[in-house]
């Protein structure tokens, strides 16, 4: 972890290699193992947690508020704050995030409706901020969960081919993702996208600064037979103008991709799947 004072978790370039590998993921073979054996822990008993979600989520806030149950923690939960907080009577963020501080709550998971909102709420904070997803941002803990979750499969990070797939320019989870993986050593990319939804300028940088193998393509087609990871994305509905129009084709898990696909290789979804690219 970053050696800031207030630890937050805001997005998945804080973390590197060293600590995925030797603190990390060890943690969760434990806390694994903790749920499967004995279901429950005290560790965060004399903790409260407030999750404040501006956008909708079905996963991850009722995993944090599992977790936390299980852990111990008691919660205070609004679901749909954007109108069922004071910020429909139009409350600042730093505001809000000063009240819950005053409040004397442990932590903060935000799921903000602005990018960037996670960033802005650790600015006001004495307690650590999570940002579960902000916007079409970042979605750490979510790339947490899956470099966890390929490095049990393939018990390595280094030296994988993967396929991100979908809608990159507005999903999080696949930014999260690219810059996480992207810290492992011989990692290629294939960014497969319609042209309209491709991977943003930062990412990009991001890989030529640190010369990050990587293509982009429109067809998961191309390069099913040679990935080890077939990460899929649904389209970001929410973020696109009414009536845009949209072609799923070639981002789709589809008989003809599943015919080529290297048996080997394993497939992904932050989910939810949807139909706006139809893709699994
Ligand atoms: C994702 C999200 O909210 O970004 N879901 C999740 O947290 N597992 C994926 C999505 O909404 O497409």
């Amino acid at each position: 972890m970053p050696s800031k004072k207030i630890q937050h978790i805001l997005e998945s370039q804080q973390f590197n290699r060293h600590w995925l590998l030797t603190q990390f993921f060890p943690e969760v073979a434990r806390m694994k193992r903790l749920v499967e054996v004995k279901g429950v822990s005290s560790a965060l008993s004399d903790k409260t947690v407030c999750l404040l979600f501006y956008e909708p989520s079905t996963r991850t806030r009722i995993s944090f508020e599992q977790a936390a149950q299980k852990l111990g923690a008691k919660i205070a939960s609004t679901e749909n704050a954007s109108e069922f907080s004071s910020a429909i009577k139009g409350e600042s963020l730093a505001d809000t995030i000063r009240v819950i501080n005053s409040l004397k709550f442990d932590a903060v998971v935000i799921r903000s409706d602005m990018e960037g909102g996670a960033v802005e709420a650790a600015n006001v904070s004495q307690i650590p901020i999570i940002n579960a997803g902000d916007a079409a941002g970042q979605h750490p803990t979510q790339a947490l969960l899956d470099v966890y979750t390929i490095f049990e499969h393939f018990k390595r990070l280094d030296n994988l081919k993967v396929a991100l797939v979908g809608d990159l320019k507005n999903g999080r989870t696949t930014r999260s993702l690219a810059y996480l993986l992207g810290k492992f050593k011989k990692i290629h990319f294939d960014l497969v996208a319609p042209a309209a939804f491709q991977m943003k300028q930062d990412i990009l940088d991001y890989f030529d600064r640190h010369n990050i193998s990587h293509k982009r393509t429109k067809s998961l087609e191309s390069v099913a037979d040679q990935v080890d990871v077939v990460y899929l994305t649904r389209l970001q509905k929410e973020r696109l103008k009414k009536n845009s129009k949209v072609n799923g084709n070639g981002v789709r898990l589809n008989d003809k991709v599943m015919a080529i696909l290297n048996k080997k290789s394993i497939i992904l979804h932050p989910l939810p799947r949807s139909d706006g690219f139809n893709e699994l």
